[in-house]
């Protein structure tokens, strides 16, 4: 799949744990257009797994990304995004700078995030919170097209994924 990008937008992965948002954006974007939720946490605490800095490491999240869109910078939020919360405010902050939101939904079977999960050595999520993220997702798929992103794509399996290529289309 070819998916177009408006050369300024905020690109928001959305995912379970172990998609491959990660992955993802390192291989189609530069590591200064990606804020990543992991980092923030990593910034404030030094610890990536740190769930209970989550308050402070979203508000550097949010705080980042208005900046960057202030600058007209394409910017990739690099977390989840499976709850509706999380996506509302980043769509406040695309519409605030009047810069299009795309969503890119990394939609792959609860088999493949447990298993992708499983190779990495520094982290691995319990494959409830995976559960449970997957439920959230498959509730977030139905509303999305709602939500009031520019445009949404849906990737379903690691081929497709690996097949996507990114296109940025200067807008004068
Ligand atoms: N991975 C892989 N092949 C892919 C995508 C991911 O082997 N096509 C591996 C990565 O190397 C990593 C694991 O799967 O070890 C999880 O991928 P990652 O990109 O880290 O997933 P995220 O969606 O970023 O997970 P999280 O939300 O937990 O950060
Ligand atoms: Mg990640």
């Amino acid at each position: 799949m070819q998916i177009t990008l408006p050369d300024v937008s905020l690109v928001l992965l959305i995912g379970v744990s172990g998609s491959g948002k990660s992955t993802f954006a390192r291989q189609h974007f530069a590591p200064t257009e990606i804020v990543s939720s992991d980092h923030c946490r990593a910034l404030i605490c030094d610890d990536e797994n740190n769930q209970t800095v989550n308050q402070d490491a979203f508000e550097l999240l949010h705080l980042i990304a208005t900046k960057r869109l202030a600058h007209r910078k394409l910017t990739v939020i690099d977390a989840t995004n499976v709850q509706s919360q999380a996506r509302q405010f980043l769509l406040g902050v695309a519409a605030a700078a009047q810069i299009p939101a795309v969503a890119i939904v990394l939609n792959v079977e609860s088999t493949i995030a447990f298993q992708q999960n499983e190779q990495r050595s520094h982290r691995i999520v319990d494959q409830e919170v995976i559960l449970q993220q997957q439920q959230d997702l498959q509730a977030a798929l139905a509303n999305l097209s709602q939500e009031g992103f520019h445009s949404i794509y849906v990737l379903t399996t690691p081929t497709e994924i690996a097949a996507t290529s990114i296109l940025r289309e200067i807008i004068h």
